[in-house]
């Protein structure tokens, strides 16, 4: 460059900056066309990719399927299916033989324990220091201190997922302690 002539400087740094920018565009144009697919193929899959949402396990490790789940499993069932973070959750079935939109995480808020449900009292009951909750899972009877946790529990694609709960728990009118 420092053997051609001053004068032709000038005009030469335009040719440059275009010929730079018709290669950037060249180069840019076809790559960002391939990261669409690329990050596509990477999302998870199901409408609510990303959002940490975690497909109910039953007690044998398959994933639940809710049309199975409410042909053996009746109005008022509680049972226990592994829910987020590998933490036991309560799947409920609605009177009208619909499953509920939550799940009631089964771990005892006072020392850990999973709680039973007890279908004849109609309630979680702890076995270890005998902190109760009502059918949604809010205490009733300490030493417990809160309510069991709750997550979403929706249907996509047939499976039943749950979803972190982070919205106001509808039991108490508080924020969520879990969340
Ligand atoms: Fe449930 Fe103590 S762990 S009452």
């Amino acid at each position: 460059a420092t053997s051609i002539p001053a004068d032709d400087r000038v005009p030469d740094m335009g040719k440059r900056q275009l010929m730079n920018l018709l290669l950037l565009g060249a180069i840019s144009l076809p790559t960002a066309g391939m990261l669409v697919p690329y990050g596509t193929f990477f999302a998870p899959p199901g409408r609510r990719g990303g959002s940490g949402g975690t497909v109910a396990k039953d007690a044998i490790g398959n994933d639940v399927v809710a049309a199975e789940w409410l042909k053996n499993h009746g109005p008022g069932d509680r049972t226990l299916t592994q829910g987020l973070k590998g933490d036991p959750t309560y799947l409920v079935v609605e009177n009208d033989r619909t499953l509920a939109t939550y799940g009631i995480n089964a771990v005892c808020t006072h020392l850990g324990c999973v709680v039973p449900w007890n279908a004849a009292e109609k309630k979680f009951i702890c076995p270890c220091h005998g902190s109760q909750y009502n059918n949604q899972g809010r205490v009733v009877r300490g030493p417990a201190p809160l309510s069991l946790a709750l997550a979403h529990a929706d249907v996509d694609d047939g499976k039943v997922v749950f979803i972190p709960w982070v919205e106001t728990d509808f039991r108490t009118g508080e924020a969520p302690w879990w969340a």
